[in-house]
């Protein structure tokens, strides 16, 4: 063969490569509102920065006539290239060779990826959309998916892994993005589910649509399962990316700086008015965090779920952190079972890769009554306050307003190792609230005119933040005009803060 049919052959090959699973499939991948593998990895990385891996491999199965069906790449593309300059891995499967899905082949692919992404300490990106277990290759394709779980776990805390669902992803393959730090999903195409539509017919008889049961929308608002959903792939890439801007590459690095034009230390009187004098009125809590944050650049993670906390990124200085704030605005901000765990998840990805914590309360305590005592509530609560007192990354906490009972604790207090505890003149940092108070301490002794008195009495001792800043468990109470330039200094300070906590296999967090 000359030089020149080597060159063709090549290219014969690339191309075939390049064409997935060929024309017809193109097409009805586009007509269901879908990018290919490689259009989404084009969307996704920085143009012209992407070197695929294993371009040329394919297949070993030899069941059901398989071995004559081969395509380079084997539905999955898999390489390495940038998000705004910094190095990612990312692996797409390809929905128009065998439905995207796991070949024992294509999984050796994602581990080879992980094994990299691993050893040079970037995260990993996976687009998933695939119909799961290649049915022709049986306990090869299951094997396939048990060493990437196992791979997904032993980079947990390592390096970031990111997980968008662009298609199908069902039955025991929802377990790896299930295993990685976030999860995005596309409104309309995208579905997760561990059993589909037709099995719960059967098995229980419920009659639930895909959309229902395992949609963007329900992930995002009812399961928790989604952090992020986009109206389109595009825009789904696009947070993909913003993500990843806020945080690091792997464990051991910094978050990434980024210079702001934002003055520092601007003060902003429209802060004084935003929380009410009457304690039972609401208020967005998110018009605090816009007015504090640079740029008013506010990345909120899971915001349909569980919106009486609110947590997401931003930077401050310059400086990526994680905001973990009570939602007065949504049932008055209460923790319950959904709150906490998605606020622990939160804190603990915040503390793995080195991003500081800044919390604001405002928390009436935690939410009475038996669907939360039955569904275990005390130990799900106790997720939060573990997360908090394990973190040793530097945590700043601000009180705007009520800190109440076994919450005050709980919601990143100084006696759980919060570094800088702020509070405003308008915080209440008590057992509980006034009313509750007095009714259980002289439950039926007093008239309504002495009620109101020890009221007011209780108030005025208690719903304050006097009494915990007389006793250094709050450190400074402050204007709120002031509350930028004051948790800036304080992440200006705690920047250098060495902690570790003792060494020990892992701890045993209530799950
Ligand atoms: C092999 C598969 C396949 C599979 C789909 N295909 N699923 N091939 N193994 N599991 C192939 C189809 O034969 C078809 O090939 C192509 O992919 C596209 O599939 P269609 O059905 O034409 O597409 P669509 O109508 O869009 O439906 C997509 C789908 C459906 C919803 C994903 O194909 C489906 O329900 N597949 C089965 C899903 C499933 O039950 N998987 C196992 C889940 S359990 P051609 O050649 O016609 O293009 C699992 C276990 C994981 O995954 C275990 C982890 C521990």
């Amino acid at each position: 063969m000359d030089l020149k049919a080597k060159f063709d052959q090549f290219e014969t090959l690339n191309q075939e490569a390049e064409s997935g699973g060929g024309e017809k499939r193109v097409l009805k991948q586009h007509e269901a509102g879908k990018n290919t593998a490689r259009e989404r990895i084009a969307i996704l990385l920085d143009p012209g920065t992407f070197n695929e891996i294993d371009k040329m491999v394919t297949h070993k199965g030899t069941d059901f006539g398989i071995d004559k069906l081969k395509y380079p790449g084997d539905g999955l593309v898999s390489g390495y290239g940038k998000i705004n300059g910094r190095l990612v891995y990312v692996f797409a499967q390809d929905f128009t060779v065998f439905g995207g899905t796991l070949s024992r082949t294509n999984a050796d692919k994602i581990l080879k990826l992980q094994d990299l992404a691993i050893k040079m300490g970037a995260p990993v990106i996976g687009l998933n959309d695939s119909g799961g277990a290649r049915i022709q290759e049986g306990v090869e394709s299951l094997a396939g998916y048990a060493d990437i779980f196992h791979n997904n776990v032993i980079s947990s805390g390592v390096i970031p892994q990111i997980s968008a669902i662009l298609g199908p992803c069902a039955g025991g393959a929802v377990y790896s993005p299930a295993l990685t730090d976030f999860i995005f999903m596309v409104e309309k195409t995208s579905h997760m589910f561990v059993t589909g539509p037709e099995v719960i017919r059967t098995v229980t008889h419920e009659d639930v649509t895909k959309e229902e049961l395992g949609g963007a929308i329900t992930h995002a608002s009812k399961s928790g399962v989604a952090h992020f959903t986009g109206i389109d792939e595009e825009q789904t890439l696009m947070m993909v990316r913003e993500l990843f801007s806020f945080i690091p590459s792997n464990n051991m690095e910094e978050p990434p700086f980024k210079v702001s034009t934002d003055p520092e230390n601007r003060p902003d009187p429209s802060l004084n008015h935003i929380v009410p004098v009457d304690p039972n009125k609401p208020y967005d809590i998110k018009d605090i965090i816009h007015k504090i944050i640079d740029d008013e650049h506010f990345l909120e993670v899971q915001p349909h779920y569980a919106a009486n906390i609110v947590i997401g990124f931003a930077r401050m200085g310059g400086k990526p952190i994680g905001i973990v704030a009570n939602q007065p605005a949504y049932l008055a901000g209460v923790l319950d079972i959904n709150s906490s765990t998605k606020a622990a998840r939160f804190v603990r990805f915040c503390d793995a890769f080195n991003i500081p914590l800044v919390t604001l309360v405002d928390v009436p305590g935690f939410l009475p009554g038996t669907a939360q005592e039955f569904g275990g509530i005390i130990k799900h609560g106790a997720k939060l306050l573990y997360a908090f007192a394990e973190a040793t990354v530097p945590k700043i906490t601000l009180i705007t307003r009520k800190a109440y009972g076994g919450a005050y604790d709980v919601m990143s207090s100084k006696h759980i190792g919060a570094d800088v505890n702020f509070a405003y003149p308008t915080a209440e940092i008590a057992v509980m609230g006034p009313e509750g108070a007095i009714n259980i301490l002289y439950r039926g002794k007093l008239t309504d005119e002495e009620k109101f008195e020890a009221v007011e009495d209780y108030r005025e001792k208690f719903a304050n933040p006097y009494r915990a800043a007389a006793l250094g468990y709050i450190d400074e109470i402050i204007l709120p005009q002031d509350t930028r330039y004051k948790i800036i200094q304080a992440l200006n300070m705690t920047h250098n803060k060495r902690k570790s906590n003792l060494p020990r296999k892992h701890g045993n967090i209530p799950l």
